[in-house]
Order: C-alpha cells, then sequence, then structure tokens
C-alpha cells in the first residue's frame, strides 16, 4: 500500500507520496495567491487548492509509476478555520474567507451577546474568535445575505478537496473544532450553537473522527489525477493536529513547537481541558478519544523575515556571495551578543496577537534600545522575544497541568541551533526535531494508513515512522533568561492601553 498526504496550505498545497513505512517517495507542492482586497481581510479561491491538489497528485504518481498498481490511501490536511461554501448546484458562492482574516470584530461580540462568553467556552471550548469560521459565516449572513440564502454546503478547505475527490460532504472533529460551531467534549456538531447563530445543521458535513474513511475516489477526480478509481480517502486532520501525528505527539508529556511565519505549540490531552479565560485553544485531536492544548501566535518567522526585508540588506548581499541563506548570516551576528541581547527587549506583535493576548490592536516594541546597539542586537532581540512569547503560551499549558518532558520543533524556525537553544533555555526543558519534517502531509498520510488498515492505531503508525534526532538540553543560561522573561511578561499589560489609543489615533 502507498500513503499520500495532502496539505493544503496558505502558500501552497504540498502533496506527498510515502511508502507504508512512511518514507517520502516524491513531493510537489503547487502555489498559488492570497487575495487581501481590505486591510485585515485574507481571502483564497478553493478553485486554486484544488488545481494545486490535482497538479501534485499527478506529478507524484508520474515520478513513482508503479504505485497505481498498488493501494493508494489518501489523507487530508489544510489550513483550519476557512470558510468554504457552496450553493445547492455544488458550485463555489464566493471565495473562501482564510483563518487569518480579522474582518469579524462585530460578529465575535455578535456571538458573546446571544450565547454568552463563558457559555460558549464551555461549549465550543474557546472563547469567541475573530479569526475561527463561525464568526465568517456571521460575516456573510450580515454583510452578503443573498450569498448566505444560497449557502448549501459550509467545508473547511481540505474538505473541499474530499468533496472534489470523493463527492462527500464530510469533515472530522480535530479541524471542526476551530469552526467554533461545535459541542467539543461530545465530539459532535452543537445543537445550541448552530440555533444561536441560525445556522442551518443541513449545510454542515458528516463528522468523523481524524483516522476514519470517508469515502472513495470518484470517476471524474480519478480522470482529474490519475488515481485509481475506489482509491480510499481518511478523514484526515487540520493542519497542526495532523502535523502532531507527523511529529509523533499523540500521548500526554509531549508537545511540537513551530516556529513559522506563525508560531503554534501543540500538546495533546487525556481529557478535554479548558482555559476560561480564553488564552490557548483546546480542540479534539486527531487521535480518537483524545483532546489538545494549542497556542498560536501571529509573527514568529514573521518577525525575523520583517527584520531581515527591512533592516539587513547587508546580510541579503553576503549572503548571495556567500551562497547561503541571509537568516544563516543573521543568526551568525546574534550568537556573539550576549544573552538579553545587552538588555534590549522586543514583542513580537507586528499583526497583533491571539495567544495567550488576543488582542487585534496591539503591536510590537523594541524597548531598551539604546545607541551602542546595532543589527546584531535587533537580530537576538527578535529572535529571544518570539522565544519569550512562546514561553507565555507554554507558562498557560503548565498552568492547566500539562507540562512538556521534552518539545519537539519545526517548521522554518526550528532548523536554527541557536534559536533552538534559546527556547530549550527559556522553556528550562530538552527541545529536539525531526529525522523527516513532512508535517502535516505525513500526518494526514499516515491517518489514511490507519483508515485502511496498515496500522492498527495513531499511536502505532506515529511509533513505527516517527524518528527524532538527540535533544538538546538547557544550558547554564536558564537563569538569565529567567530575569529577562520576568520583564517582558510585564510589557503587555503596561502597553495595552497605548496600543489601544495608537489604533485609535
Ligand atoms: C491555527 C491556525 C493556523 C492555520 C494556518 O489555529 O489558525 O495555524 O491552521 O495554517
Amino acid at each position: 500500500m502507498y500513503l499520500l498526504g495532502i496539505d493544503v496550505g496558505t502558500s501552497g498545497t504540498k502533496t506527498v507520496l510515502f511508502s507504508e513505512k512512511g518514507q517520502a517517495l516524491a513531493s510537489y507542492t503547487g502555489e498559488y495567491p492570497l487575495y487581501q482586497p481590505q486591510n485585515g481581510w485574507a481571502e483564497q479561491d478553493p478553485e486554486d487548492w484544488w488545481k494545486a491538489a490535482a497538479d501534485g497528485i499527478r506529478a507524484v504518481l508520474s515520478a513513482v509509476p508503479e504505485a497505481k498498481k498498488e493501494k493508494i490511501a489518501i489523507g487530508l490536511s489544510g489550513q483550519m478555520h476557512g470558510l468554504v461554501m457552496l450553493d445547492k448546484e455544488e458550485r463555489l458562492l464566493r471565495r473562501s474567507i482564510i483563518w487569518c482574516d480579522q474582518r469579524t470584530a462585530e460578529e465575535v461580540e455578535q456571538m458573546k451577546k446571544v450565547v454568552g462568553e463563558k457559555r460558549l467556552i464551555e461549549i465550543s471550548a474557546n472563547p469567541a474568535m475573530t479569526g475561527f469560521t463561525a464568526a465568517k459565516i456571521l460575516w456573510v449572513q450580515n454583510h452578503q445575505p443573498d450569498i448566505y440564502s444560497r449557502c448549501a454546503h459550509i467545508l473547511l478547505p481540505k474538505d473541499y478537496i474530499r468533496f472534489r475527490l470523493t463527492g462527500e460532504f464530510a469533515t472530522e472533529v480535530s479541524d471542526a473544532s476551530g469552526m467554533q460551531l461545535m459541542d467539543v467534549k461530545n465530539r459532535s456538531w452543537s445543537s445550541e450553537l448552530l440555533t444561536a447563530f441560525n445556522i442551518d445543521r443541513g449545510v454542515l458535513g458528516k463528522m468523523y473522527e481524524s483516522p476514519e474513511l470517508t469515502g472513495t475516489v470518484h470517476e471524474t477526480a480519478a480522470n482529474e489525477t490519475g488515481l485509481p478509481k475506489g482509491s480510499p480517502v481518511a478523514a484526515g486532520a487540520g493542519d497542526n493536529p495532523a502535523a502532531a501525528i507527523g511529529t509523533g505527539i499523540v500521548r500526554q508529556g509531549r508537545a511540537f513547537n513551530t516556529i513559522g511565519t506563525s508560531a503554534v505549540i501543540y500538546a495533546v490531552t487525556d481529557e478535554l481541558r479548558l482555559d476560561m479565560q480564553g488564552r490557548i485553544h483546546s480542540l479534539c485531536a486527531s487521535v480518537p478519544g483524545k483532546w489538545t492544548l494549542m497556542s498560536c501566535t501571529q509573527s514568529a518567522g514573521l518577525s525575523l523575515r520583517w527584520l531581515r526585508d527591512t533592516c539587513c540588506g547587508e546580510e541579503i548581499e553576503q549572503a548571495k556571495r556567500e551562497n547561503t541563506d541571509p537568516y544563516v548570516i543573521m543568526t551568525r551576528l546574534a550568537e556573539d551578543v550576549p544573552v538579553g541581547a545587552d538588555r534590549l527587549l522586543f514583542l513580537p506583535y507586528l499583526m497583533g496577537e491571539r495567544s495567550p493576548h488576543p488582542d487585534p490592536l496591539c503591536r510590537s516594541a523594541f524597548v531598551g534600545l539604546s545607541a551602542r546597539h546595532g543589527r546584531a542586537h535587533l537580530i537576538r532581540a527578535v529572535m529571544e522575544g518570539v522565544a519569550f512569547s512562546q514561553r507565555e503560551c507554554l507558562d498557560v499549558f503548565r498552568e492547566m497541568g500539562v507540562d512538556v518532558d521534552c518539545m519537539t520543533v519545526c517548521g522554518g524556525g526550528g532548523k536554527s541551533p541557536l534559536w533552538r537553544q534559546m527556547l530549550a533555555d527559556v522553556y528550562n526543558c530538552p527541545v529536539n526535531t525531526l529525522k523527516v519534517d513532512e508535517g502535516g502531509a505525513l500526518g494526514a498520510a499516515l491517518l489514511a494508513g490507519v483508515g485502511a488498515g496498515a496500522y492498527k492505531s495513531v499511536e502505532e503508525a506515529c511509533d513505527a515512522v516517527v524518528q527524532y534526532n538527540e535533544p538538546q538540553n538547557p544550558s547554564p543560561n536558564v537563569n538569565a533568561y529567567e530575569s529577562y522573561y520576568q520583564l517582558y511578561k510585564k510589557l503587555y499589560p503596561t502597553l495595552k492601553p497605548i496600543f489601544a489609543e495608537l489604533a485609535s489615533l
């Protein structure tokens, strides 16, 4: 059996064909645009996702033609929270409003009013969120009623790919938890929330657990992709819950930390835990019968990219000369700066913040800037600021009784040994990396492997496939970082009223 993982990301859709043992045999990423028709809006065309997925499937199958002679089990993963709407003829009604879109501030107030803040957390396990799907549905109800009146099906991004492959309208518990329409404890749609938000149950897909099979590839999709007709398609998971499978985070005590554009910490719990202050998210896990805690900060790698693009022209030029990545040169500079960047702190709120301070109005700050600081200090301060922002999230996990004995770091930021050491020191916990970092696509493929019978359980699949490099342990810098972290923590509450006033000018 071959396993095919399709991960519908924000910059592109990555399709990877794996052997049954999880070895990547061929990979293809098809990119597409992000539309930002207004400040704070973010949309994509689901037709672009499908085209990228179909191109990807054809590409990996032509790289490994013998795959078609055997069974190919397909798993789906994708950006969470996006809203896809179809009419009763199954045609797209509008572009998808995706996860990072922030247009729904009024709808969030509406949700709090009609359900009650506490009750919303009790049922959906999360406070009303601008980025989650329910607020986006209410926005269409309020601003595009003619479109809403024709809406017959609501899907998440990866579930649109399922529809194109199999004709089925279905979803699964991990991604659907991010719609804010579920009774997360009971792993089902919440009739109380659907009634409160005037959403007809009939527009939502059938709910599955992540490894379950949801249908098979139909003839039209077989012709478009080259997949054998009848290939099974598993439910899959949202990109983070799928990455949890691909990183082997399926049991309590372990967590992964993605330092990508944004940053996520994700841990699995044996029972549902709620943060009544709404600082981090609770979701159903992609492991049947388990839940997760997840934090998501808006600008991690994005902060370093911003610094690279605004201040590091020299390093970019040097990288070209040395035929290396500008980040390699930048982190080399940061290495020579002492812990605490010589008394310089950075708040990584370039795009507002989500965890643990849901606040669309806050913004970044360098605090303590001195004439003796140079670019190397700014780089170090940005890297440390991101590490501190993650520690603030991890503190909430710890406060909720979910401690981590080893953190698996992935994403672009995880490739930097300096950044990983900062994380180990700031968390005071060992960090490790994966031997093969295929994230969501591997997770989705393994879920398909479980659904199609190659593995008995998600845990068994992870044990067989996922391998780690040796961990990096905390260094003697732990105490020095701790003093800076304690100061860092005071910055947001102090600056919060200033950020709000600044936004109102
Ligand atoms: C998670 C989140 C992002 C998206 C995009 O809550 O919004 O991680 O899934 O990848």
